[in-house]
């Protein structure tokens, strides 16, 4: 084990930023970074029997049943580059799935250390998405306005195209926002009683917002 307890949740609405954020903490403490979403497109890219099964889902703003991303998740945190933390970006989305990884976690004498909830008001939201490219090279992110590549349309990790995602539009962010507030939101309550939920405030800048991160974690 590391010197600092690193097993971490990112909690947070569709496009508050736990995927930037998620991207930066993996980077500076070296550890994995497991998104779930990321996951998901990339077996729809590759055609995989999972990609098929999810892609419906997906493209429609609903979650994919939890008996699809449970065992995932769970197999991929049992890896061992996860023996000194991860953090987890779309995952757990229901409660079943927080239970799911907290009785796999019990059952190794583990528990998560954080779960941090990135507060972004649904109002900001459509804004974001819309804004948002993702590169169909390596999956990095940025935004039109608010973190835009050094080459339009390119890039900067990779020189690969970058696209909108297929379930960006704004009618399907809408319903990504209401599955949001009544599957996901629970778990706010769930790991506050658990005494892990740390909140931060997900309108400030990316950098700000990364440093009020940082101020927890090693806390
Ligand atoms: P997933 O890929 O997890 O999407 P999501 O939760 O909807 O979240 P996003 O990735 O859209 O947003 P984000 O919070 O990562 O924001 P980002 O950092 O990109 O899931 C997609 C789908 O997969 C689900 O709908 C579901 O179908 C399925 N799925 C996945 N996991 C599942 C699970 N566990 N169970 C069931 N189904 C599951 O930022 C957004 C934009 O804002 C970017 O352009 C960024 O540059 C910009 N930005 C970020 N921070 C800031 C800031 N502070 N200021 C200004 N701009 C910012
Ligand atoms: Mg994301
Ligand atoms: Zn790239």
């Amino acid at each position: 084990m590391g010197e600092r307890a690193m097993k971490i949740i990112m909690l947070g609405a569709p496009g508050a930023g736990k995927g930037t954020q998620a991207k930066k903490i993996a980077e500076k403490y070296s550890i994995p970074h497991i998104s779930t979403g990321d996951i998901f497109r990339a077996n729809i890219k590759e055609n995989t029997p999972l990609g098929a099964k999810v892609k419906g889902y997906m493209d429609e703003g609903l979650l994919v049943p939890d008996e699809l991303v449970a065992d995932l998740v769970v197999d991929r945190v049992d890896k061992d580059d996860c023996v000194n933390g991860y953090v987890l970006d779309g995952f757990p989305r229901t409660i079943p799935q927080a239970e799911a990884l907290s009785n796999a976690l019990d059952n190794k004498g583990q528990s998560i250390d954080f779960a941090i909830d990135v507060e972004v008001p649904d109002g900001n939201i459509v804004k974001r998405m819309s804004g948002r490219r993702a590169c169909i090279g390596c999956g990095a992110t940025y935004h039109l306005e608010f973190a835009p590549p050094i080459k339009e349309g390119h890039c900067d990790k990779c020189e690969g195209e970058l696209i909108l995602r297929d379930d960006d539009k704004a009618e399907t962010v809408m319903k990504r926002l209401s599955v949001y507030h009544e599957q996901t939101m629970p778990l706010i309550e769930y790991y506050k009683k658990a005494g892990k939920l740390r909140i931060v405030d997900g309108t400030l800048d990316i950098d700000e917002v990364f440093n009020a991160i940082a101020e927890i974690l090693e806390a």
